[in-house]
């Protein structure tokens, strides 16, 4: 029998500064036999997510750093071609952390079944996948929004963001995206139903904030940091709730990350801030899926996909998080 060639990025170099291609290698390799207790996964889509600028640098974080010549880490998901470990059997569906590479061999602890029959595959990436459980706690169990309440969302229609923005929908509140460019507004309005969005790109947002939240900010669900954080924090009301899920425009500096100026509004507004990692309510996943499934059924809920094809484009469609070209969750099909 032909051995099949597994295709792996690994890698290369710790970035400086915006991440490129010379940061990964590409080999080629067979494709090991899985051994007593392994699963062998072939990959059909791979997750790309900002959190994996984080996981290049050395240093302590909330998860070990993919260390120099290792396989860059990502999570997928793919189908069992073959197995020898009881829990799973060729055929089946998983995800999990597949690392980018088209073939996987699994010990099978972190691999989860999923059931294509019950939702297409990208979508146990996005809603029904780490995105979608960040934003359903982040949400609701740090941000608590309450009816009437205004919700600020930025990066409003990539994966968390789109999720964050359709609950606080769902929950009777009013939603603002911030988010960048004309496009990417008329599509947060049009997709998820916010009832306004905010582009960053044309200029200073205080204007926009003023306008879209005549009363103050309740929540806001920072996935962004920086200069968008602190507008944010200038027009948060009394015992707001801001959410620290990620700050996207500082994975990338070269220079130490820009802190919050404005957090003494935090003193005068009673307010608090608080960071989430969603590994922490793995427990409660179940839970969060049976919700966000019902939601979808019922047409409240929706989830948009960007998906790129080709493994080898990987280096060049992860940069798409950092220019802000992903529309929707941004997904590599691999096969
Ligand atoms: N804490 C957790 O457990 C957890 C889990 C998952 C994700 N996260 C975090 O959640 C955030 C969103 O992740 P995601 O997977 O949903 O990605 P995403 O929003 O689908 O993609 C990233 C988006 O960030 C925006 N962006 C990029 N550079 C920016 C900049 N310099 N200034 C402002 N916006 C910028 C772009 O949207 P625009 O074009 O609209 O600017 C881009 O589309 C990230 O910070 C990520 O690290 C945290």
């Amino acid at each position: 029998m032909t051995r099949l060639i597994n295709q792996q990025f690994k890698l290369a170099a710790r970035p400086v500064g915006m991440v490129k291609r010379e940061d990964f290698s590409y080999e080629e390799a067979p494709v090991a036999d899985p051994q007593d207790g392994e699963v062998l996964v072939k990959t059909l889509y791979l997750s790309l997510d900002p959190a994996m600028r984080g996981w290049m640098n050395a240093g302590k974080s909330y998860i070990r750093p993919v260390e120099i010549g290792e396989i860059m880490r990502a999570g997928g998901v793919g189908e069992v071609i073959a197995s020898r470990n009881p829990r799973f059997q060729a055929g089946d569906f998983v995800s999990g952390t597949l690392g980018v590479q088209s073939y996987a061999v699994s010990n099978g602890k972190d691999l989860v079944k999923v059931d294509p029959k019950l939702a297409p595959l990208p979508k146990y990436l996005n809603v029904l996948g780490m995105p979608g459980m960040t934003a359903y706690f982040g949400l609701l169990d740090i941000g608590q929004p309450k009816p009437g309440e205004t919700v600020v969302v930025s990066a409003a229609t990539g994966a968390v963001g789109q999720i964050a923005g359709q609950i606080a929908k769902i929950k009777g509140c009013k939603a603002v995206g911030i988010a960048g460019g004309a496009d990417k507004c008329a599509y947060a309005v049009k997709e998820f139903g916010y009832d306004s969005c905010i582009d960053y790109k044309r200029g200073p947002i205080y204007p926009g904030l003023a306008q879209s939240c005549p009363d103050g900010v309740d929540v806001y669900f920072d996935n962004v940091g920086g200069e968008i954080l602190d507008a944010v924090l200038t027009r948060i009301r009394m015992k707001a709730r801001i959410v620290i899920c990620g700050a996207v425009s500082q994975y990338n500096n070269t220079t130490p990350v820009q802190g919050p100026k404005n957090y003494l509004s935090l003193l005068v507004n009673r307010a608090r801030m608080e960071g989430m990692v969603v590994f922490d309510w793995a427990a409660r996943y179940g839970e969060a899926s049976l919700q966000m499934g019902q939601w979808m059924a019922e047409g409240k809920l929706k989830s948009l996909e960007d998906i790129v094809d080709g493994l080898e484009t990987f280096p060049e469609t992860l940069l798409k998080l950092f220019s802000g070209e992903n529309f929707g969750k941004l997904i590599l099909r691999v096969a």
